[in-house]
């Protein structure tokens, strides 16, 4: 196993006797960081507010026992790993806790210090491996996902061309027809008026314009979505794109009865972004919001930079609304080609295809989720440009 530094997973002691922590902590401050509790309920407390990997806890206690505690700290954190320290006359309870996997391990008191302190490194040794392991299997299950959704999106994209291509000749040959209605209706006015239903073919007439003129809509979304051209990158702030595009919605907005408002942190780093492409992602953003709250509501759209620990530079963009959200059942099919779960006619289900596409274009990432409380939000994840910031 690589060199674990043992003092980056902290270590809760639980005694009601004051004297045994500080003995406690005396031993192994240089080796572990020690956090103390002289009860279990403080104890419980404690692990709320910190980070804590190892919970080593006396048996007997005014109150609660330290097998109580222990049962406590597993329902709460089935992570940390639970210790025991007992007098061998408290056998049974020991037996008990190891055999329902209450228990990592036990200290038989009066415990020594080199033994105890080889202890304490294995419970460490333990959560380590455990939690290095599931890090491993949810990133595994993340690169499964991606994959999957890669797949079946270049499969629709050859199968969006292939149609779109089909489609578009026939389309050209109705559409041509149609063309020759009115002239055809105004020849028939003058040789046989009598036989004209003139309110029929009129209605008939602009439907089909209409619908024809949807259909080639959808086609060339699709030619887009299927052969989408190379990003223009160019290094940018992100306030130049979000600051105009606020300015073209704000009307929709207010018709909506919808307050839209832009909050941003000051010096975001600069980003590689093709700007109309992203344009393209915030506006189909902005409307799948506007889309969630029919009674109005208010948008947020906010962007700052983050530094998860071991991770690169990333400046976020979140697009955040306080609308119905989303259902859980529909959550792994958002980014699906066509779905959508507007009425016919209303939403192709291509805007948040198109906007994963463009993400994954610019070596970014987006995720949708439900935010705490009411609606859902979206996040897009851009690489910072190295060095240099943002002015504004
Ligand atoms: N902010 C949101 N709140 C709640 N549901 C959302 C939100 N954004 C997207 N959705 C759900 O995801 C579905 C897919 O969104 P997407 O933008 O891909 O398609 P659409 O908006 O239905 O149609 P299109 O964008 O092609 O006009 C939506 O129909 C909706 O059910
Ligand atoms: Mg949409």
């Amino acid at each position: 196993m690589e060199k674990i530094d043992y003092r980056q997973y902290p270590i809760l002691f639980v005694d009601d006797e004051e004297e045994n922590l500080d003995i406690f902590s005396i031993h192994f401050k240089d080796t572990f960081t020690i956090y103390t509790a002289t009860s279990g309920p403080d104890g419980l407390e404690l692990l709320d507010r910190e980070f804590v990997a190892l919970v080593i806890s006396d048996q007997r206690m005014a109150g609660m026992t330290g097998m109580e505690f222990l049962q406590e700290v597993n329902k709460g954190h089935p992570e940390i790993v639970t210790m025991l320290v007992t007098a061998y006359s408290d056998l049974d309870v020991l037996v008990d806790g190891v055999n329902t996997g209450t228990l990592y391990s036990y200290i038989l008191k009066p415990w020594e210090v080199k033994d105890l302190k080889i202890a304490l490194k294995r419970g460490i040794e333990h959560y380590y491996l455990v939690s290095e392991r599931d890090r491993l299997h949810r990133e595994q299950i993340e690169t499964l996902k991606k994959m999957s959704r890669a797949n079946r999106l270049s499969a629709v994209g050859t199968l969006a061309a292939g149609i779109a291509h089909e489609i578009r000749n026939p389309l050209v040959s109705i559409q041509t027809f149609l063309e020759m209605v009115p002239q055809k209706l105004s020849e028939l006015r003058v040789t046989d008026p009598a036989r004209l239903d003139q309110e029929f073919w009129e209605k008939f007439y602009s439907l089909s314009f209409n619908e024809i003129q949807r259909i080639r809509t959808l086609i060339s979304e699709l030619v887009n979505f299927s052969q989408p051209t190379p990003p223009d990158l160019i290094t940018e702030n992100i306030s130049r794109v979000i600051e105009p595009i606020l300015d073209l919605t704000r009307k929709e907005a207010d018709k909506r009865g919808i307050e839209i408002s832009y909050h941003a942190d000051p010096d975001i780093p600069l980003i590689h972004i093709d700007v109309s492409k992203i344009k393209q992602v915030l506006l189909n953003l902005i409307l799948n919001a506007f889309q969630a709250m029919p009674e109005g509501g208010e948008v947020r759209i906010i962007a700052r930079s983050v530094h998860p620990r071991g991770q690169a530079r990333t400046v976020q963009v979140v697009v955040q609304d306080n609308g119905q959200g989303i259902p859980e059942e529909i959550k792994e099919q958002l980014f699906d080609p066509f779905f959508t779960t507007q009425d016919p006619g209303e939403g192709i289900g291509l805007g948040l295809t198109i906007c994963h596409q463009i993400m994954e274009e610019h070596g970014g990432e987006i995720e949708i989720k439900n935010r705490h409380g009411q609606g859902a939000e979206a996040i897009l994840n851009f690489p910072a440009v190295k060095e240099g910031k943002a002015k504004g």
